[in-house]
């Protein structure tokens, strides 16, 4: 059959996710357009990974964005809808679970476009999340349902998903990872920051739930107090958190503390930081996954995980906003009692190849 298949990204995330995407579909015949939804605009949360990435220029862009869950959701909506009357693409692959990846999956699926759904069946059964709802509900109208880990699997089949849609294929982000750890050893990004080698902690903050409330927030202060006591730390801030630092008047407690501060990274300085640090502080999904695959020791920022696979074989675990927990791992992990990790099943560079393998088999 022929056809085009439309490759969407929107926000920060899902730029390494179509990466591989990209490079495995360059070595076949098929079509595809890559579309940006615009969720994300600034530099340093969208263009910078192009870059990175060595991904095309967005063939399409919605522009879409920032604003509420409603209106972004409805206006990605109604931009899509219209990009897929005029172009009939033949399938749609969204990744992740950002607001970008539900509304482009309901106008295609009410357009009769089959949708393949990357990083599918992922659940925290926190439905406070809007991503907990973005997945639910993409994974239900999906035709092809890509996971990264066996936990997937098994929420799928109890929301009553027939077996012959799931696809075990591995994670895309280790593809992404391996695919520019090479470029990424040769650069010095935290030396430039002043850091040494496993001296220092990699802070990632942004989820509503740490950030949007003072209170929250002045937990998430404290743990960095208490941190910036036991190791040197940096701290790169994303807009959400640096916009409601400024709202509750925080930035300056923020600045008195022995913490480098700065923008928000691209790609492969990050992947620099994150391979030389000595420990990852975070409530990101992906960062979870990728400091697992690298064994460096990760504590999660949340009450819960959708990638349970990080717990029991990687080097995360959870530790919510409890600093007696924190105080517990960060001694582990400086007097290395913390546990080492496990490599992880199809975590392996080759996640991208199987999915376009099924993708060709089952469509073209
Ligand atoms: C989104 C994703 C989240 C992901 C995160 C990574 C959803 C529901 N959430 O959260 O899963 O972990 O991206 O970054 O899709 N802003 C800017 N510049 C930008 C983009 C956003 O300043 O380029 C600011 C705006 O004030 C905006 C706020 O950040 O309102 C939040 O952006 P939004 O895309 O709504 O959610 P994120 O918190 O980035």
């Amino acid at each position: 059959m022929t056809g085009k298949i439309f490759l969407i990204a929107g926000a920060r995330p899902n730029f390494m996710k179509i990466a591989p995407l990209i490079k495995e579909l360059n070595e076949t015949n098929i079509e595809f357009k890559i579309i940006h939804t615009g969720q994300h605009y600034d530099y340093n949360m969208s263009k910078i990974f192009f870059n990175d990435l060595g991904i095309p220029e967005p063939d399409i862009h919605l522009n879409i964005g920032s604003a509420s869950q409603a209106v972004q959701t409805a206006k990605i909506m109604i931009e899509f809808e219209k990009v897929v009357l005029k172009e009939k693409p033949l399938l749609v692959v969204v990744v992740g679970d950002v607001n970008s990846t539900l509304p482009c999956s309901l106008v295609a699926k009410k357009l009769n476009i089959k949708i393949a759904q990357v990083e599918s069946g992922l659940r925290s059964f926190d439905q406070k999340m809007p991503e907990e709802i973005n997945r639910i509900l993409t994974d239900q109208i999906s035709d092809f349902l890509f996971t990264s880990e066996y936990s997937a699997e098994v929420n799928l089949k109890k929301e009553g998903i027939d077996q012959n849609k799931i696809f075990f294929v591995g994670n895309i982000m280790i593809d992404c990872l391996l695919m520019n750890l090479k470029k990424t050893k040769r650069l010095n990004t935290y030396k430039r920051y002043g850091l040494e080698k496993k001296k220092y902690a990699l802070i990632t903050i942004h989820r509503p739930s740490n950030v949007d409330t003072q209170e929250n927030l002045n937990k998430i202060i404290k743990i960095l107090n208490f941190t910036q006591e036991k190791i040197r730390i940096f701290f790169p801030i994303h807009p959400r958190t640096k916009k409601n630092l400024e709202r509750y008047k925080l930035e300056d407690k923020l600045k008195k503390l022995n913490i480098i501060l700065s923008e928000p990274i691209g790609y492969l300085e990050f992947l620099n930081l994150m391979e030389n640090s000595k420990m990852v502080l975070t409530d990101s999904g992906g960062i979870q996954e990728e400091a697992s695959y690298l064994k460096i020791p990760v504590l999660t920022l949340r009450e819960n995980t959708e990638r349970p696979i990080t717990i029991e074989k990687g080097t995360n675990e959870m530790v919510g906003n409890n600093l007696d927990k924190i105080k517990k791992y960060v001694n582990e992990i400086l007097l290395k009692k913390y546990k080492q990790g496990q490599d992880i099943e199809k975590w392996d560079g080759n996640t991208a190849k199987r999915i376009i393998d099924t993708i060709k088999e089952k469509i073209f």
